[in-house]
């Protein structure tokens, strides 16, 4: 068994999460506490101009200009997030065996075998005095797969402690939304859905200035434009088989113009909503039951909308399974580094379109 703790940083730029989980990599032996060091609003900015400038990367190990400042701020969030969480919980450098460090995703365009997670291993390694476990979605891109999801395997490992019957789902809402079809222990497929909140805090934070849509208030007092939706879901990513990915910015020319802010806020929530349940003809079952995690499962307009999009099956928040729905994705970087120390797949046909099953993670010493 190893102590390891893991750290996401997702596309939707919110901050960094860590939590720290007991695992051989392949079996959940025990979840230990969790924390979250949001970004600042500068960081915040520095993300956003990181991601634009990104666009241009000549090479993934490339740092011009403003990639440069914003892998620094990466590394010392990440840095000042592990001091905190193990100072908050009377956790020693001793404790821990690994750390998976997911850094933050500034590009990532598989067709061209290009994926960059801004962050420096080593320093953060050095910082911590933790051995770092990184770049978890090279080795699947340099292969030909799509280098996400990557939370499958994780999602695979807490649903055969529920015994459930019948294909189930566990739907991650981030910045993008990806899906984890779980049939048995021999059917793992998944794939990004589409969009999961980024283009709903897009249009939050030019609206408003607030970074989102707190538990969907203003949605739920808006009315979705069904015509929009309709020609949105047009895109022909929608209509393709998983495995397949997503970029944070894939959909960022779908504006929405002249929109009172609630009509706004509800067209994009029911987008993401209805993006979701296009998935469900493109599995080999209709999922029966759907289990929701990422900060999206606070979001109390998208489940209603979820819910219908989905009826009659059930749709829970990963929270009442006693899951932690802001939790999961970081357990997922631990569980990671945990089998990548191992040389255990990260990684499936199924799940990335790799072409056969593949490890990955490179380790940093401090
Ligand atoms: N209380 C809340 N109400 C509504 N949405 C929320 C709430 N808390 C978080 N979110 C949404 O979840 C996002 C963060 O989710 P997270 O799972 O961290 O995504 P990522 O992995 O992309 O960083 C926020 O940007 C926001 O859109
Ligand atoms: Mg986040």
């Amino acid at each position: 068994m190893l102590t390891a703790i893991g750290l996401m940083s997702g596309t939707s730029l919110d901050g960094v999460d860590v939590a720290l989980i007991e695992t051989d990599g392949k079996r959940v032996k025990a979840f230990g506490p969790s924390g979250y060091r949001p970004y600042t609003e500068k960081e915040r900015e520095l993300l956003r101009q990181a991601l634009s400038e990104a666009v241009n990367l000549p090479q993934r190990d490339a740092r011009p200009g403003i990639l440069r400042e914003a892998e620094r701020a990466v590394t010392l969030a990440h840095a000042e997030a592990v001091a905190s969480f193990n100072a908050q919980n009377r956790i020693t450098c001793e404790d821990i065996d690994i750390v998976g460090f997911h850094g933050q995703t500034v590009l990532h365009r598989p067709a061209q075998k290009m994926t960059v997670q801004i962050g420096d291993a080593t320093a953060l390694a050095k910082a911590i005095h933790i051995p770092v476990m990184h770049d978890f979605r090279a080795a699947d891109v340099a292969a030909g797969g799509q280098g996400a999801p990557f939370v499958p395997v994780y999602h695979r490992a807490l649903a055969q402690s529920l015994e459930r019957d019948g294909p189930m789902a566990v739907l991650n809402i981030g910045g993008v939304s990806n899906i984890t079809y779980i049939d048995g222990a021999d059917t793992l497929i998944a794939c990004d859905t589409g969009p999961g909140n980024a283009l709903l805090d897009d249009f939050i934070y030019r609206m408003t200035g607030q970074p989102f849509d707190g538990e969907g208030r203003m949605a739920a007092q808006g009315n979705a434009d069904e015509a929009w939706i309709a020609r949105a879901l047009q895109h022909p990513f929608f209509a393709l088989p998983p495995p397949k990915s997503l970029d944070r910015n894939d959909f960022a020319s779908l504006v929405l113009r002249d929109v009172a802010p609630a009509d706004g806020a509800a067209t994009l929530t029911a987008f993401t909503a209805a993006a979701i349940a296009r998935i469900v003809p493109l599995l080999p079952k209709a999922p029966q039951s759907w289990i929701v995690a990422g900060g999206g499962a606070r979001n109390l307009t998208l489940l209603r909308m979820l819910r219908e999009r989905l009826a009659p099956v059930t749709v829970e928040a990963a929270d009442a399974l006693g899951w932690s729905s802001d939790a999961i994705e970081a357990q997922a970087f631990g569980f990671l580094a945990a089998r990548g120390l191992k040389g255990l797949p990260l990684s499936y046909p199924a799940t990335t379109g790799v072409p056969i099953p593949m490890t990955g993670g490179v380790i940093a010493r401090p």
